[in-house]
C-alpha cells in the first residue's frame, strides 16, 4: 500500500499517467494536476469552499442551453479566452490582433453592397465606417470578407431582443477592386455581460461590474490571409480600461468623429448628427503565420 500525504499526492497522481499514449495530454494533465494541488494547498482550501465550487460549475453547467454558454462566460470573466487568444495570435508587425467572439456571433448574416445600411431600423447614432483590408505589406486585399455584427445603440443584441425579431445590426460586406469597404450602422454602446446565472453571482462576489465598453464585431478575412476574430472599440466609451472579459487591446480602439447634421459621406442627407470611423485591416499571410 502507498500512503498519501498533503505533499506526496501530487507526485502518485502524476505517476498515474506512466501509461498514457498522448504525449500532449500527458503533459497538459500533469501541469494541471500540479497547479490544481498547488492551489489546493496555498490557500488551504476548506470542505465547504470545495463543496461550494463543485456546486457553482454544476449549475455553470446546467445554464448552458444551444443560446447560452455559460462555461464560456466563465472563461471569459476570468481572463482565460483572452490569455488563450494572446498566446495563439500575438501581436506582430502592425497586424490586426485578435479578440474574443463572445455569444453573440449569428451565422449567416445577409450579404450586403458596399455601403449598405446594415443597422436598418436598429436605435443608436449613425454611424459611416470605411477603411481597407491591407496584407502585412500594405498591399490592398480585393474581395476580403468583413462579417460584422453588434448590439444597438442601447446596448442590445437581436438576439436578446423581445420576440423573434431576426437578424439586426448585422452583415456580410467584401471590398472592392483597391481593397476597400464602406458601410453604415450605428455607433455601440457599453452593455452587462449576461448575470442572471451562476456568473453574474461570481461577479458580484468578487465586487466586479459586468460592463465590456462599447464595440463592433467582426470577422475578417481573406484568400491566402489567416482570418481574425476581432472587434473595434470606441475610443473613450466607458469601461475602456475596465471591460469585463479583458478584450481591449490599445491597437483596436478606433475614434469615431461626430458631425453635424448635413451630407453623409455616401451623399445622403443627414437630419441628426452622425459619426464617422475609419480604420484599416491588416491582416498576415497564411504563409507567414506558417513560417
Ligand atoms: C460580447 O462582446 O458580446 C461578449 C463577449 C464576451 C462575453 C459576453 C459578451
Ligand atoms: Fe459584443
Amino acid at each position: 500500500m502507498r500512503e498519501v500525504n498533503e505533499h506526496t499526492i501530487t507526485q502518485a497522481v502524476i505517476d498515474r499517467l506512466d501509461e498514457c499514449k498522448d504525449a500532449r495530454f500527458k503533459q497538459v494533465m500533469t501541469s494541471l494536476v500540479t497547479h490544481l494541488h498547488d492551489f489546493v494547498r496555498d490557500v488551504r482550501l476548506t470542505e465547504h469552499e470545495w463543496i461550494t465550487a463543485i456546486q457553482f460549475l454544476t449549475a455553470v453547467g446546467q445554464t448552458v442551453t444551444p443560446k447560452r454558454q455559460e462555461f464560456i462566460l466563465l472563461s471569459d470573466t476570468l481572463g482565460v479566452s483572452i490569455l488563450v487568444i494572446t498566446i495563439n495570435h500575438p501581436p506582430e508587425g502592425g497586424s490586426l490582433e485578435s479578440t474574443v467572439l463572445g455569444p453573440y456571433y449569428w451565422e449567416g448574416a445577409p450579404q450586403l453592397p458596399l455601403g449598405a445600411n446594415l443597422a436598418v431600423g436598429v436605435k443608436g447614432d449613425p454611424t459611416f465606417y470605411s477603411g481597407r483590408v491591407l496584407s502585412a505589406d500594405g498591399t490592398p486585399i480585393a474581395n476580403a470578407m468583413l462579417d460584422i455584427w453588434s448590439g444597438d445603440g442601447e446596448g442590445t443584441y437581436d438576439m436578446q431582443m423581445e420576440g423573434d425579431v431576426g437578424m439586426k445590426a448585422r452583415g456580410v460586406i467584401r471590398t472592392d477592386a483597391q481593397g476597400r469597404y464602406w458601410f453604415r450602422s450605428i455607433r455601440p454602446t457599453f452593455y452587462p455581460v449576461p448575470t442572471d446565472g451562476p456568473v453574474g453571482d461570481m461577479l458580484r462576489a468578487m465586487g466586479r461590474h459586468p460592463y465590456r465598453p462599447g464595440h463592433i464585431h467582426m470577422i475578417v478575412s481573406a484568400d491566402g490571409h489567416l482570418p481574425v476574430t476581432t472587434h473595434l472599440f470606441v475610443a473613450k466609451s466607458e469601461y475602456l480600461d475596465s471591460d469585463a472579459v479583458f478584450g481591449v487591446k490599445e491597437s483596436l480602439v478606433a475614434q469615431y468623429d461626430r458631425h453635424e447634421p448635413g451630407m453623409a459621406p455616401d451623399g445622403s442627407k443627414m437630419d441628426t448628427p452622425y459619426y464617422t470611423c475609419r480604420y484599416d485591416f491588416r491582416l498576415r499571410t497564411a504563409r507567414s503565420a506558417a513560417a
